[in-house]
């Protein structure tokens, strides 16, 4: 049989997406209802993080627990990645160790080469190209609080980085009007965007790509390696900030997501993310246990 990969949402087709989703909801009502699944007993992840992580890595650590087996933290700080041993070489050895392996790294290439030299499933838990395990929690929070997304408007509000890129994969994957707004020069990858052209438009203008929208989101201005831009993104950004007044634009029932951490009164005002009548943040961030055990079982073949 061959390996199935997580390494951009491009990996899973929208009935695969569909039942991940469902089983996510589902395995979400039988904790809560105290029921044990053992469905990965004796299993192993191993997570390779290059960069920081508070999220990925409680909810892949959780949920491999949850699911009867267990989970390696394994940094370059402490392991032969971080003195050169080489990404293929890493891939072979850990590959015929554990049973699935999850990756939060810089360059999209890492985890596309050490895919390609795994035996066994690798997830993207995040590259400076694509976060898609973020994007499978956000779609089971659309699913839980309106409904199917197919047909709706999204805007996207800030920088055209790696949470921007996966939501263009998701506009395709589930059918869903993707509008980017982003500064002059902080676009989304032109290739991408010429690509799905059908799915996603690029505007200047915030109000506009809020304008009827259905669900808004945003991110940080500056992400994880780019820590020594931060003032600079500060100045260029200032006028993205999602807001109350952002999201009058908005339709009625709008709802607002950040994947987080989150950067109050920046990106986001401190009202906003704290206002429940629109922001889902804190179902958001509980739904990456649920949907990752989901996503766990489907490549391991149990769904
Ligand atoms: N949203 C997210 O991936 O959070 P962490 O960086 O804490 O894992
Ligand atoms: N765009 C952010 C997402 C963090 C979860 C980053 O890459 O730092």
């Amino acid at each position: 049989m061959t390996v199935r990969h997580f390494l951009s949402l491009d990996d899973i087709n929208a009935d695969e997406l569909d039942l991940i989703i469902n089983t996510a909801i589902d395995l979400k009502k039988s904790r809560a209802a105290g029921e044990l699944n053992k469905s990965l007993e004796q299993r192993v992840l191993g997570m390779i993080f290059e960069k920081s992580s508070t999220r990925t890595r409680v909810s892949f650590e959780s949920g491999m627990t949850q699911l009867g087996g267990s989970a390696l933290f394994l940094s370059p700080r402490d392991t032969q990645l971080g003195r050169g041993e080489p990404v293929e070489d890493s891939a072979r050895v850990l590959s015929r160790m554990v049973d699935i392996i999850m990756i939060r790294t810089f360059g999209h290439d890492i985890v596309e080469r050490f895919a390609q030299y795994s035996k066994v499933p690798v997830i993207n838990a995040l590259t400076d190209l694509y976060h898609p395990c973020q994007l499978l929690a956000d779609i089971q929070t659309y699913v839980e609080h309106r409904g199917s997304p197919k047909g709706k408007k999204v805007a996207w509000i800030g920088d055209g980085n790696n949470m921007c890129h996966s939501y263009m994969n998701a506009a395709k994957l589930c059918g869903f009007h993707l509008a980017v707004a982003c500064p002059e020069g902080y676009e989304p990858d032109a290739d991408l965007t010429a690509a799905l052209s059908d799915h996603v438009t690029v505007t200047h203008s915030p109000e506009e790509a809020a304008q009827g929208a259905d669900w808004v989101v945003t991110d940080v201005w500056a992400s994880m390696g780019q820590e020594e831009e931060q003032a600079a993104r500060e100045a260029k950004f200032a006028s993205f900030q999602v807001n109350h007044a952002l999201m009058a634009h908005a339709n009625k029932d709008a709802i607002f997501m950040h994947c987080l951490p989150a950067h109050r009164d920046e990106e986001v005002s401190g009202e906003l993310i704290e206002d429940a009548q629109y922001s889902v943040v804190w179902d958001e961030a509980e739904n990456r246990l649920h949907a990752q055990k989901a996503l766990m079982l489907f490549l391991l073949g149990k769904l």
